[in-house]
């Protein structure tokens, strides 16, 4: 008799993460959407100083972590759960309230660990049209049937850098049936400089079937650490703790997590640098020829070149050069490629490589 895992496991597409080295060459890595300023030193120096306690288990509960983000948020800590990553939650979340026959929906190019998720769950990922490269509410409601248990939202989108208003998310909330889970990923909201951006935290005080999941990958500069937070309802928060590993979150982790909430002068150095970037990027590649840059509100820019094979050739290109940006074909966008925004330097030979193909 053969040892068999459960036959729906084997659709899984393997995920892909970007490339961050081209066999020995130094490389200029913009293909992860990591901070391009490092993680604060606050938090490097917490993360050094947790050195001699590592052979301890780190507090289950997060305590001091959760009360950061509770005092930060103006939230109750009883609502915060942590998780290796935000991936985590999402895989918590998911294990939580779908299994096998139910419907998970998520926009056509959305973060790719949601239609993960839902397989390894048994579930059906369900994918939902969006209009120019951003999620379209009305075809998101008419997605859901009786047989739906989550939908996933990535609020600014990866890979797409769009976001949804305000207005447009609240239209989507009044739409679905309050026994459907809503997961707003906001994984990069602190990167968000938009007068019309929702306040997720509001949304979940005020619907208990909200769920916003938040991380320190990205403009916290932590991604190796892993660790990311969700806050939901009390009952939603109570079930994640039955399911989650009792040490989910490692102590180094921790201790950085809660001096990164500290450091409000390395975040807002971080966010300005974005601005400051996004901005050349768009200048600079308005009227290209042959480079459309998607509007993004995020630390990073979806690059459209075209076709296929101009996308190939560019790559290849930057390749030589020792630059990594992210493939797209993952995500159903062969004539793009992704960049994170890089340190002054990196953005500039970006730059000065894409104006040289005019
Ligand atoms: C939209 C979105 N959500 C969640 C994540 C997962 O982040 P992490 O697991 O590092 O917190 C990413 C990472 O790229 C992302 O782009």
């Amino acid at each position: 008799m053969k040892l068999l895992a459960h036959p729906y496991l084997s659709q899984i597409e393997n995920y892909v993460p970007g490339k961050a080295k081209l066999g020995s060459q130094k490389v200029i890595k913009l293909s992860s959407n990591e901070n391009a300023l490092g993680a604060s030193p606050r938090a490097v120096e917490a993360y050094k100083n947790h050195g001699e306690k590592i052979f301890r288990y780190a507090d289950g509960s997060c305590t001091d972590l959760r009360e950061a983000l509770a005092c930060k948020n103006k939230i109750s800590s009883e609502r915060i759960v942590c998780g290796a990553g935000s991936d985590e939650i999402i895989a918590l979340l998911t294990q939580a309230f779908a299994g096998a026959g139910d419907e998970i929906i998520y926009s056509e190019h959305g973060f790719l660990m949601y239609p993960i998720s839902a397989l390894r769950v048994g579930a059906k990922p369900v994918k939902v049209k969006e209009k120019n490269l951003c999620a379209d509410v009305d075809a998101l409601l008419a997605a859901i049937t009786p047989k739906t248990k989550i939908i996933f939202l990535a609020n600014p989108n990866n890979p797409t850098g769009s976001y949804l208003s305000k207005s447009e998310i609240d239209r989507l909330i009044a739409g679905i049936p309050k026994n459907i889970l809503l997961v707003l990923d906001h994984a990069y909201e602190e990167f968000v400089d938009a007068v019309d951006y929702p306040n997720a935290i509001e949304l979940v005080n005020k619907y208990e079937n909200v769920v916003v999941t938040r991380t320190f990958s990205k403009i916290y500069g932590l991604a190796s650490l892993r660790i990311g937070w969700c806050y939901s309802s009390s009952y939603i928060a109570e079930i994640l703790n039955k399911i989650r590993g009792p040490f989910n979150v490692g102590g180094p982790a921790q201790a950085a997590a809660v001096a990164a909430l500290g450091d409000e002068e390395f975040l807002q150095a971080s966010k300005a640098h974005n601005q400051k970037w996004l901005k050349i990027f768009f200048d600079e590649l308005a009227g290209h020829s042959k480079i459309k840059a998607w509007p993004s509100v995020a630390n990073f820019i979806l690059l459209d070149f075209g076709s296929a094979e101009k996308c190939q050739k560019m790559n290849q290109k930057l390749l030589d050069e020792g630059i990594i940006l992210r493939e797209m074909s993952g995500y159903g966008l062969q004539n793009c490629m992704r960049a994170t925004v890089g340190t002054d330097e990196e953005n500039l030979k970006l730059l000065i490589l894409t104006q040289i193909c005019r």
